[in-house]
């Protein structure tokens, strides 16, 4: 599903056309063009759309240009997998339902390793051809523009498993002892099914895992309920909110699941049988609450269902946002109740609406997903008596340029940076600075319209900028080039009024949170 981008003026003072304005222009442009080259008898044949071409390898992101591919455009996935955790092996069958977008004669899908057994497109058998990341299928019949089709794959084999750029830690498609844990960013779907694998093109899943008996599998979304027959479990869930791929999962083990609903909806709680109870129950079960906490912050809740995962890995260093369902590190907790433990969940909550909801439109937009999702930390440490957002980022602003969170600038991290602690700290710093700028009350307006506006789509840091300009009437140009985009200190915003009087100088609780996380090896 891909979603047009919405676009705003990108002129407080309305000089200059917006940039809608011209975009409308150009596509009645377009139409123009396609209407005089259809009467035309040299392109007759090939009806709208051109002649057939094969779609593109990639949708042209920046950091990564062969990631999703172009000419369709995804609607839904239906995963139907088997794994065997005693040979690593998983079984494969996916079908993919698409729109093309344009005259296709052949498409591409992202798949990393797995053996492809077959290939069907609208029920016919087709041909492929596979380079690197890139599955290559040509359909036995032309796919003209605006056809909706499946694609039907059978596979098999056992999944790679990634690892973060320059660093040993796992990530993707994790085999552990009972089962698998499934979570990464940007690469993990295509180690577990052929996928449009960019955020842009987001879809609806359903999901069908079966599993040796005695284990469970735990998907996004709503539960469907499970049933077991010769040895196999097999679970289903449904997961109708467009979601982006990197958040889809499939964690697979031994768990007790704690089953709820919150306002009606299913809250679904995984924890690894070998952990003990007392370690990750009591900072998962304020679920219900911080999401609450951050719906009166934000806006309503996005998705149907809600939860988290924590499993009982050694080598799993990270949180991962999966759409409804968050898979946790078992580090980041331990057996005493903490308000320190907390911190993780408000973060990976936030992300629900500023990463899942809100995606970016491209890789290097990353500090809009974890900006927003560290300030929301503070906001909870607020809410907690633990250190107000000003204290926060007083505090912050106070340390020498040495610190790690200071460079590099943000707003383009670079492939190799997309984590660094810059895009989490200097990036909630940065929605800090505007909120000194423009003042508390069209804060909340930005940061709520930004969701509402953009939800269940995308959003970009350009458009960003210029939705923060249109709400509080400011040009904020300069303000956004210093704390996005340039290598020094920014300048102190606002009014220096606003400086708590004595900045902290002992590391505020969330700070200290954030630290051990990010050491633990969080990025
Ligand atoms: N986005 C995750 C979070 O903020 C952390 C993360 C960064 C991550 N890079 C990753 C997780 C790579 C898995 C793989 O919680
Ligand atoms: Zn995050």
């Amino acid at each position: 599903m891909r979603t047009i981008t919405r676009s705003v003026s990108s002129n407080t003072r309305g000089l200059c056309m917006s940039v809608r304005t011209k975009r409308l222009l150009a596509v009645a442009a377009a139409g123009l063009t396609l209407v005089l080259l259809a009467s035309t008898p040299a392109t007759a044949g090939a009806s709208q759309g051109g002649a057939f071409r094969p779609g593109a390898p990639g949708v042209g992101d920046p950091y990564f240009p062969g990631y999703g591919n172009g000419g369709y455009d995804v609607a839904h996935y239906d995963l139907n997998v088997k794994y065997v955790p005693a040979t690593d092996q998983l079984t494969g069958h996916a079908v993919i339902r698409a729109t093309a977008t344009q005259n296709l004669s052949r498409f591409n899908l992202d798949f990393v390793g797995l053996t492809v057994d077959g290939i069907w497109v609208d029920g016919r058998r087709a041909t492929w051809s596979r380079s690197g990341q890139e599955l290559m299928i040509t359909p036995a019949r032309k796919l003209p523009r605006g056809r909706i089709f499946t694609v039907a794959v059978k596979y098999h084999g056992v999944p790679q498993t990634f690892t973060i750029p320059g660093t040993p830690i796992l990530a993707g498609f994790m085999h552990t002892d009972d089962g698998a844990v499934v979570a990464g960013q940007p690469e993990v779907a295509a180690s577990w099914y052929p996928v449009n694998d960019h955020p842009q093109d987001k879809a609806s899943y359903t999901f069908t895992v079966t599993v040796p008996a005695g284990l469970e599998a735990i998907c996004n979304g709503i539960p469907l309920g499970s049933h077991t027959a010769n040895g196999w479990t097999t679970w289903r869930w449904a997961e109708l909110t467009p979601m982006i791929s990197y958040l889809s999962t499939a964690t697979i083990g031994d768990f007790r699941i704690k089953r709820s609903f919150h306002h009606g909806q299913p809250m679904i709680l995984a924890f690894d049988k070998d952990l003990p109870p007392l370690l990750a129950d009591d900072a998962l079960g304020r679920t219900a609450e911080i999401t609450d906490f951050l719906a009166g912050k934000f806006g309503e809740y996005p998705f149907e269902a809600n939860g988290g995962i924590v499993d009982d890995f050694d080598k799993l260093f990270f949180a991962l946002e999966n759409q409804t369902r968050t898979v946790y590190s078992k580090f980041f907790f331990d057996e005493t109740t903490t308000t320190g433990e907390t911190y993780v969940v408000a973060h990976e909550l936030a992300h629900q609406w500023y990463g899942d909801s809100v995606g970016v439109q491209q890789w290097d937009d990353i500090w809009l997903n974890e900006g927003f999702a560290t300030y929301a930390e503070w906001l909870w440490s607020e809410r907690l008596g633990e250190g107000t957002p000003q204290e926060i980022f007083d505090f912050l602003y106070d340390q020498p340029l040495t610190e790690d969170y200071w460079a590099p600038p943000p707003g383009d991290p670079g492939v190799d940076q997309l984590f660094d602690a810059t895009v989490y700290v200097r990036g909630a710093m940065t929605l800090h600075a505007l909120r000194m700028t423009i003042g508390d009350a069209d804060f909340r307006k930005v940061i709520r319209g930004w969701y509402a506006r953009n939800r269940n789509g995308h959003g970009s840091t350009k458009e960003f900028i210029n939705y923060a300009e249109r709400v509080s009437g400011e040009q904020l140009d300069a303000l956004f080039q210093a704390w996005l985009f340039t290598d020094t200190k920014p300048a102190y915003p606002g009014p220096a009024a606003q400086r708590t009087a004595a900045a902290p100088t002992a590391v505020p609780n969330v700070v200290r949170s954030f630290d051990k996380r990010y050491a633990a090896g969080w990025r």
